[in-house]
């Protein structure tokens, strides 16, 4: 409930920008995946950042929950509203405000997507690599730390934020980082606020690593006998410092979907997706010596173009495959599966889930980003059977201890939300109450995407 002062403030502010409507509600407070709808009280379009710090203190005033919102792509539930409260969607605060192209830096607002970024940049020859399938907002990226097929070679969210502009609970606005390439001036705020996943204030700007623009890229294709001999072979050609953009994993599972479904035309068996930038000579090099590695590894069918088509066609299908696959069980929903391991386990790791699936009733088709170790089980299940979602909770959370126990994480990219809290404190141990002091000290009232990531009170 927001109380209704606080509703007078807010609406004598923002006038239609905010809204009751049921349906804009709801789809403020629906997920991707199984975790139910919760919608909030209200929802607001700030247009700049003196509007989102005179809401923060309209809020903190009266104790609403406020959660930020890009585009709702996140799977874990972080945009849902647990307490109600009110949603800050950044929809009207989607500017690219300044490119420098010397300092490969660009400015954005958070509800700047990344495909509009790259669309503005396309006669700049510069780039913004992450991609984390969906056409997310750099906001919501920053603040859930997204990655996506391209970290192998370009790193995380983490690696691209230089600084941020965030308004704390109190109304202050700060600014983090600097235009500088490094500093060593006190604690890391930017690395703070960056996969803080709206707890501890709301991102009102960006400042963002640019990278150029490949002069030419190769594609390539391979099917394995094995998940072992896949993943030996992308273990070797990093070892040997091929260096890839993208080294996507599908298992056979997802490779008949993406048959039957999306015109796609795999052998039935586990698949590398690849992708190499550079210039023409040093993609084609690339290109070729990680195909004479995959005929040691006992690979075939292993091929390679420069063609554009090709290309698009190959990572359109592997970005809607999570999507493909949801549908390929009409009516379901999906438990996504995140975890991340060293790539020295990940063989053995991927195995094991497999092997839990294949003996569960719950399909699962597994694909990831296994450059970096970080893969996904796709559960699908039926929403209205407790039983099968409580399987697939049980798969799910039996790939999450197996990878802590080989020394990964819960969650490669897709953030704790409502989905891995329950792995924090096996996963952080006394680190999970550091974080919660840290939320305690910036949101002492809690107000912030209350129920996510931090100790529950
Ligand atoms: C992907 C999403 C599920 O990799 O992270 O397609
Ligand atoms: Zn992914």
């Amino acid at each position: 409930m927001i109380p209704d002062d606080a509703m007078v403030a807010l609406r004598a502010m923002l006038g239609e920008r905010l809204s009751t409507g049921k349906s804009d509600l709801a789809l403020h407070g629906r997920s991707e995946t199984w975790h139910a709808e919760m919608p909030p009280d209200a929802v607001c379009y700030p247009k700049d950042t003196a509007e989102v710090a005179q809401v923060m203190t309209i809020c903190a005033r009266h104790g609403v929950p406020l959660i930020g919102f890009g585009t709702g792509t996140a799977l874990e539930g972080h945009a849902s509203a647990p307490r109600g409260g009110l949603t800050v969607d950044f929809r009207d605060m989607a500017a690219v405000l300044e490119i420098r192209p010397e300092d490969m830096l660009v400015r954005v607002q958070p509800g700047c997507t990344r495909e509009a970024l790259n669309t503005e940049l396309r006669a700049t020859g510069l780039m913004f690599p992450v991609d984390p399938g969906a056409n997310a907002s750099l906001g919501g990226m920053a603040a859930t730390r997204a990655s996506g097929t391209t970290a192998v070679r370009y790193g995380t969210m983490r690696d691209q934020v230089r600084g941020l502009e965030v308004v704390l609970p109190d109304g202050r606005v700060i600014r983090t980082g600097t235009l500088a390439a490094k500093s060593s001036a006190g604690y890391d705020l930017t690395g703070l606020f960056v996969g803080s996943e709206g707890t501890l204030g709301l991102i009102t700007e960006l400042t963002l690593k640019l990278h150029g623009q490949p002069e030419a890229v190769s594609a390539a294709i391979c099917a394995f006998p094995s998940t072992g001999a896949a993943i030996e072979t992308v273990i070797l050609a990093i070892q040997m410092g091929l260096r890839p953009a993208r080294v996507e994993f599908v298992d056979a599972a997802t490779a008949a979907i993406l048959n039957a479904r999306d015109g796609a035309s795999f052998d039935e068996a586990p698949h590398l997706l690849l992708e190499f930038h550079g210039s023409d000579a040093a993609v084609a090099e690339e290109a070729e010596r990680f195909g004479e590695l995959t005929t040691e590894a006992g690979g075939s069918g292993y091929r390679w173009a420069t063609q554009a088509e090709e290309r698009t066609r190959l990572w359109t299908m592997r970005h809607r495959a999570y999507h493909t696959i949801l549908a390929s069980r009409p009516g379901s929903t999906a438990v996504v599966t995140d975890v991340c391991v060293p790539i020295s386990r990940m063989g053995e790791a991927i195995d094991r889930a497999a092997a839990e699936i294949a003996a569960s009733a719950v399909p699962g088709p597994i694909l990831g980003h296994v450059g970096d170790g970080n893969y996904h089980a796709i559960l699908l299940v039926d929403r209205s059977d407790p039983a099968e979602l409580a399987e697939a909770k049980r798969l799910s959370d039996g790939m999450v201890a197996h990878a802590l126990d080989l020394g990964g994480t819960a969650t490669g990219e897709h953030g704790v939300g409502l989905g891995k809290l329950h792995f924090m404190e096996r996963e952080h141990g006394a680190g999970w109450d550091v974080m919660g002091a840290i939320k305690r000290a910036l949101d002492p009232d809690g107000i912030m995407n209350p129920g996510k990531l931090v100790r529950q009170n």
